[in-house]
């Protein structure tokens, strides 16, 4: 561990890399417990650096060997060397070459950064700081080299040696041992280094990019899995065209492997040229994933792959600009599933998911920037805010300057910084060249943290036929923020008409774009020649991630439900509506009342499963109530968790009580048989029949059950077995405990099947869950070293299951605590990222809050917190 509390990484703070580093070799001899790495580096000062400085390497658990400058060995004295760290006070002041051999041990590497062992495989993670934990090195974003690789291991355990760009050697190396030595073109950080060793099986296709160049595709996988890999395989595919089609960006290497391994902390890696991935993001058969887990290897395979252009050709400057490459590369995969599957359920599904990570993250003690100003372990800024807010903020750019000036900017963008490590300013200075405008106040976005909250007024006036929109923005004060300022808002707005059509726009006199700006504070917009009073439909397709407030009537929403042309604000409506009414029934709970539901919410929703219904899938968003997280965020203070899934049940059993009969013939009437298929349309077909499955089930009604039992036996695809399953689990009874048992009868030699498991009974809502969690932590295909087992199970408990995580005893806080204890030695990251569960505590009600900073507290006063669990356990304290 390192010292106590450490200096911060500010923004302000960047200074050039003193010394360049333009070649590097590597030289890995494998070895599970003793792998030498030789690193050879063309070095040389940086003219834009400091002259005469020292060199110094990072480290990170290191162990040295043996250090030479040009050929000679530099004795001790000449150094300053700890395992964190490696100062040559005076090295050459001209090029020279920097020899440094270091030794690790793979297998004692249960951080899972840098290298380590998966099964019996090697692999390695090194973004963000991963790299110098396999030797000292300017291990930053700025620092680009061409990299050459040489790895050399036994050949009967480790057949496959792998690692970036194209291999141009390999042969026998003695004593059964062979090597293989491989060589990236492309100027790359040391981040996106990778290297994979081991005996994996194997599917290969290939892939004719638009200038007719042949690439190998390879995606490497546990041997008996290859089936598995098909679907990985296509969606690599398909990437590959759409960048081409869509941004007009060809893959650049002869070859592009992506490897599935099940110790991992993250999602997925970019590594140039060799992907490395979860295998939960990899592997899919009809047998074994649901539609959910398709469409995600679809998104993660092309995230990554995206990440070709935005992130490995054009990289980061340094840290603070992380959402440069994430950010952009998470808004090219949402178009890229948008133009794949359904726009507007895509649409939907990203924002009700912006809404429960990033709103709440922005509402609470973590909240920061898009691009953070200040560190103190980068590896908990890969967050919500900077993924999604970072898409949103590039999504709104473009609705605000327009299709072409986006696309022209992006072009600009590639063209001028290619092979370069870039910043936002730079980024965003394309798109003011190519639409003329000026950005200075938009570059708020990546420095104000807070979810901006607008406010709407509005006013009819039928003598002049006119229809005001008044409009209000503030920015709650956020840590180290405590100041706002207004930011640039595109409002799309549409006027509907009562026969339910948009109305012309028209402002001082002449047609206007629907894209309004709401730059100040205040903003007023007039409309004029409005023959009949219009609904105002605000925000359409979520045009800014704002939350809004506005003086629409309920009515007036459940019209919009019916007949705006925009579905994203069609399917908004009913959320609206429905958590207005949830808010007020929480409270009503509190105060031993109850809250009547209006029939008109239960009409919209029962809309839904009209068999006139063409979009399953956008109807079962429809018929999805906003989650418990939804509510909570809504009330912001003095939340009480029971009383608001207690209102949300009432909710649910209310709907069945009206809707039983249309929810029964929907049940029936979705029935389908025939060959599995997880395109769009088939999952979005099984989602609304699962809606209608989860409501008839509502209150735990015994008919609803019996349904759901039944879909369970008699599943022919894990969509169908894993939801049906997941709805008994809400209702404590014996065909919850049947299916449970079946489930792990049937697929408990699968670990990743188990993960599903483990999900649905750690979210549970029920008052064993804490019990439970203990038990199954206790149970064979349980592993605390494996981050998927981890986040199925504790994960899920701390940030999916409300009512049990707060519980008012506060054991659900003290077990997921105790659980971020255990890890925070052997792998911190993923014990910090288990506390993001506490994000949202001070918003509790005080017995639960005062509960909730015990364990923070306890945590805190450990000996020996490692940085990342330190920086989140005070940032959530402060
Ligand atoms: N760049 C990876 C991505 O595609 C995530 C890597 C995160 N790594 C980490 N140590 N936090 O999003
Ligand atoms: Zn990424």
């Amino acid at each position: 561990m390192r010292a106590e509390d450490p200096r911060p990484v500010r923004l302000s703070e960047y200074r050039p890399s003193d010394f360049l580093i333009d070649e590097v070799h590597l030289d890995f001899r494998l070895d599970p417990n003793a792998t030498q790495v030789t690193a050879r580096l063309r070095m040389r000062p940086n003219p834009a650096g400091d002259a005469g400085a020292a060199l110094k390497l990072d480290g990170d658990e290191l162990k040295l060997v043996s250090v030479a400058i040009d050929g000679a060995k530099l004795d001790a004295e000449a150094l300053d060397v700890s395992p964190e760290s490696l100062v040559i006070a005076n090295p050459p002041r001209g090029a020279f070459e920097l020899e440094i051999v270091t030794e690790i041990d793979p297998e004692a590497n249960t951080r899972l950064m840098g290298l380590y062992r998966s099964n019996r495989s090697y692999c390695t993670q090194c973004e963000a700081e991963g790299f110098r934990r396999i030797t000292y090195f300017l291990d930053r974003p700025d620092v680009l080299a061409v990299y050459t690789t040489r790895i050399e291991g036994p050949a009967d355990e480790c057949p496959l040696l792998l690692s970036n760009g194209e291999m141009i050697e390999n042969g026998p190396a003695g004593e059964g041992r062979h090597y293989a030595v491989w060589r990236d073109p492309w100027p790359k950080p040391s981040y996106l280094f990778a290297l994979v060793a081991g005996d994996l099986g194997v599917v290969e296709d290939r892939f004719v990019t638009m200038s007719g160049r042949d690439v190998a595709l390879k995606v490497f996988v546990e041997h008996g899995q290859e089936h598995r890999a098909l679907h990985a395989m296509e969606s690599i595919k398909a990437s590959m065209k759409w960048d081409e089609e869509a941004f007009g960006r060809e893959y650049d290497l002869g070859v592009f492997m992506v490897v599935a391994v099940s110790h991992f902390n993250m999602g997925a890696m970019e590594n140039k040229g060799l992907n490395v991935f979860n295998d939960k993001y990899v592997l899919a058969s009809p047998e074994t994933a649901t539609d959910g887990d398709y469409a995600n290897i679809e998104a993660i395979i092309a995230h990554e792959y995206f990440h070709n252009w935005t992130g490995d050709r054009i990289t980061c400057r340094d840290w603070f600009q992380l959402c440069l490459k994430e950010g952009l590369t998470v808004f090219r995969d949402q178009e890229f599933t948008s133009d794949r599957r359904s726009r507007p359920v895509k649409r939907i599904q990203d924002v009700r998911n912006l809404r429960a990570l990033q709103f709440a993250e922005d509402a609470g003690p973590l909240a920061h920037p898009v691009r953070p100003q200040i560190y103190h372990e980068i590896n908990n800024f890969y967050t919500p805010t900077v993924y999604e807010k970072g898409a949103e903020v590039i999504r709104m750019l473009k609705t605000w300057i327009g299709e072409d000036a986006f696309r022209a900017g992006m072009d600009l963008y590639f063209d001028r910084h290619d092979g370069q490590a870039c910043t936002i300013e730079q980024f965003v200075a394309c798109f003011a060249e190519t639409s003329g405008r000026d950005l200075t106040q938009w570059m708020r976005w990546y420095d104000q943290a807070g979810t901006p909250e607008v406010t709407v007024r509005t006013a009819y006036d039928a003598d002049a036929k006119t229809f005001a929109v008044e409009t209000q923005q503030i920015t709650r004060p956020t840590p180290g923020q405590p100041e706002k300022r207004p930011v640039v808002i595109p409002m799309t707005l549409g006027l509907v008409g009562p026969d339910g059509a948009d109305m012309p726009l028209i402002v001082g006199g002449a047609p206007a774009e629907p894209v309004f700006t709401l730059a100040e504070e205040t903003t007023r917009i007039v409309f004029e020649n409005v023959a009949e009073r219009p609904v105002p439909s605000l925000f359409r397709n979520f045009s800014a991630p704002v939350k809004l407030d506005s003086d629409v009537s309920d009515e007036d929403l459940l019209f919009l439900a019916g007949h705006d042309s925009d579905p994203f604000n069609r399917w908004q409506a009913v959320q609206t509506v429905a958590l207005r009414h949830l808010v007020a029934a929480a409270a009503a709970v509190r105060e031993g009342r109850e809250t009547p539901v209006d029939p008109r919410l239960a009409e919209a929703v029962g809309r839904a499963f009209d068999p006139e219904e063409r979009d399953c899938a956008f109807a079962a968003q429809v018929a999805s109530l906003p989650s418990e997280g939804d509510i909570a965020r809504e009330i912001a203070q003095d939340v009480d968790p029971d009383a608001i899934h207690r209102a949300r049940d009432d909710l649910k059993r209310a709907l069945r009580a009206r809707l039983a009969d249309a929810l029964s013939a929907a049940y029936a009437r979705l029935a389908y048989d025939g060959p599995y298929s997880p395109d769009a349309a088939s999952a979005g077909h099984r989602s609304l029949r699962i809606a209608a499955l989860d409501l008839l089930a509502a209150g735990g009604d015994a008919e609803g059950l019996a349904l759901a039992m039944t879909l369970y036996k008699s599943a022919e695809n894990m969509t169908d077995r894993v939801m049906s399953m997941q709805v008994l689990s809400l209702h404590a009874g014996a065909e919850r405990e049947e299916a449970l048992a079946d489930f792990a009868g049937r697929y408990g030699h699968d670990p990743l099947l188990m993960d599903k498991w483990f999900l649905i009974q750690a979210s549970a809502p029920l008052p064993d869950a804490v019990d439970r969690v203990e038990g199954l932590m206790a149970s064979p295909a349980f592993d605390m070293r494996n981050p998927n087992r981890v986040r199925s199970l504790i994960g899920a408990f701390g940030s999916g299951n409300p009512t049990q995580f707060n519980r008012p005893d506060g054991r659900g806080y003290a077990l997921v605590a105790g659980v971020a204890a255990e890890l925070n030695s052997t792998n911190p990251q993923v014990a910090a990222r288990l506390l993001g569960a506490f994000r949202t505590w001070r918003a509790l009600e005080p017995n639960r809050r005062g509960r909730a900073e015990t364990a923070l507290r306890g945590l805190a006063g450990m000996p020996n917190l490692s940085p990342d669990v330190r920086d989140i356990v005070r940032r959530a304290l402060s």
